[in-house]
């Protein structure tokens, strides 16, 4: 009983069991009072109170334990951040019971990859950014990063010469950033490999990976050997599309004692309620995993064999380029599919704009489909020149294929189609 109170405990005891155990019972009461409630409460308040003014000074000097103000931490956080350390940090656990592993969670993907950045890097830093990241993540670099003096020195993830070269020619680079899948053309990063030629060339630069698109339970970067993981939750994690969050996880104590200082001051921490909307989500997270994978797999193969279609972009797919490497590193390929059909963006317009049921709006993961147009949408941000290097054709449409019934999927699809 007493042990059920006990974050440490809870942590511990459920880091062997299996990933859907994990993601129901994993951080799961703590920090919450003695009301028997079977669900968890929700903790909506900016502030905390003390007993007396010792109680105060000692809980803000870290001598006590105790919440504070809800920018600096809050029971509702502290739960969905147990979580996720479960999730993204079991086997790292296990395997090094001495190392403290941390989430903390932000209020959004954005905010959990600029605090990052900034955590990790000063003025004449020099990060190593995939060529192909979300819109607003290489807009970041290029503009903002840039501006405050870190440096962004882009390369193809996915070519492992063409990486080795770049961070031999930046042996000091404090940061290889990268995402696999890509958004939006899904293409496949050696994490193992990259991490390891990362650090034989310089231990101390930090492999972070925006998991995002694959989700704990398709693919933990930390158990490849990367630094850091982080998620925009706002997609699979929370899965219904009600929150915008994110969420970093690392076991590296150097990096985690600047994030927590970059959260703080910036002000980047998610509201409770929104934490406790994560949560609930992320409970179901396996099983909404396993139907947009498989219905994903079956829309892809319908595009591939599609007349109208030139190209399709699947990581499931025995015909994409990286299909062997996705095979070994995840445990399925993911609910993102994109494709190019072969009257280029005027037939992608007709397309988005003939289809039904599948909504047309940006972001991804969420229960239900959705469709849209990357070159004028999520990487409008993205210089053209850049865009058309990286494979983001003005054709390019991207599915995030939903939990619904798969022939309706299919059938709706088709119908578009015969309309282009
Ligand atoms: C891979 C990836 N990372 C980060 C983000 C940013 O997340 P958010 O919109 O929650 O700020 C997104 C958003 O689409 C994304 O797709």
């Amino acid at each position: 009983m007493e042990d059920s109170k006990n974050p440490d405990f809870i942590e511990q005891f459920y880091l062997d069991c299996g990933f859907a155990t994990r993601v129901l019972h994993a951080g799961e009461h703590v920090g919450q009072p003695d009301t028997r409630s079977h669900a968890n409460a929700i903790f909506q308040t900016s502030t905390f109170t003390f007993h007396d003014a010792q109680e105060g000074a000692d809980i803000f000097a870290g001598k006590q334990p105790g919440y504070v103000y809800t920018r600096l931490g809050n029971p509702t956080v502290r739960l969905l951040e147990a979580k996720m350390n479960a999730l993204e940090g079991a086997a790292f656990k296990l395997a090094h019971p001495e190392r403290r592993l941390s989430s903390i969670a932000f209020s959004s993907g954005m905010a959990a990859v600029s605090s990052t950045l900034m955590a990790a890097c000063s003025t004449g830093d020099t990060v190593l950014l995939g060529d192909v990241v979300y819109g607003a993540t290489e807009h970041l670099c290029s503009n903002v990063l840039r501006r405050m003096g870190v440096g962004t020195v882009e390369v193809d993830m996915s070519n492992l010469e063409l990486f080795e070269a770049a961070m031999r020619a930046n042996p000091k680079a404090k940061v290889v950033f990268l995402e696999t899948p890509t958004n939006p053309t899904l293409s496949i990063a050696d994490i193992r490999a990259i991490s390891r030629i990362a650090k034989s060339i310089n231990p101390e630069v930090l492999v972070v990976v925006d998991n995002t698109f694959a989700t704990p339970f398709l693919q933990r970067p930390l158990e490849l050997g990367a630094d850091v993981v982080l998620h925009s939750t706002t997609k699979y994690i929370c899965g219904h599309g009600v929150v915008v969050g994110g969420i970093v996880t690392s076991p590296n104590d150097r990096f985690k004692d600047a994030l927590y200082m970059v959260v703080k001051d910036v002000g980047a921490s998610p509201s409770p309620f929104d934490a406790w909307l994560v949560n609930l989500g992320l409970k179901t997270l396996p099983l909404r995993m396993t139907r947009h994978c498989e219905n994903a797999m079956a829309i892809a193969r319908l595009l591939e064999e599609h007349p109208k279609v030139a190209r399709v972009f699947y990581p499931g797919l025995p015909s994409f380029p990286q299909h062997a490497l996705a095979k070994r590193q995840m445990s399925d390929f993911g609910g993102v599919v994109s494709f190019e059909l072969k009257g280029g963006l005027e037939a992608g317009r007709k397309l988005m704009d003939a289809i039904h049921m599948w909504t047309l709006a940006v972001s991804l993961g969420s229960v239900d489909s959705l469709i849209q147009h990357p070159a004028s949408m999520t990487h409008a941000c993205v210089p053209r020149e850049k865009r058309e290097k990286a494979g983001i054709s003005d054709g390019l449409v991207r599915l995030s294929v939903g939990v619904e019934d798969i022939a309706d999927l299919q059938r709706t699809l088709l119908e578009a189609l015969a309309k282009v």
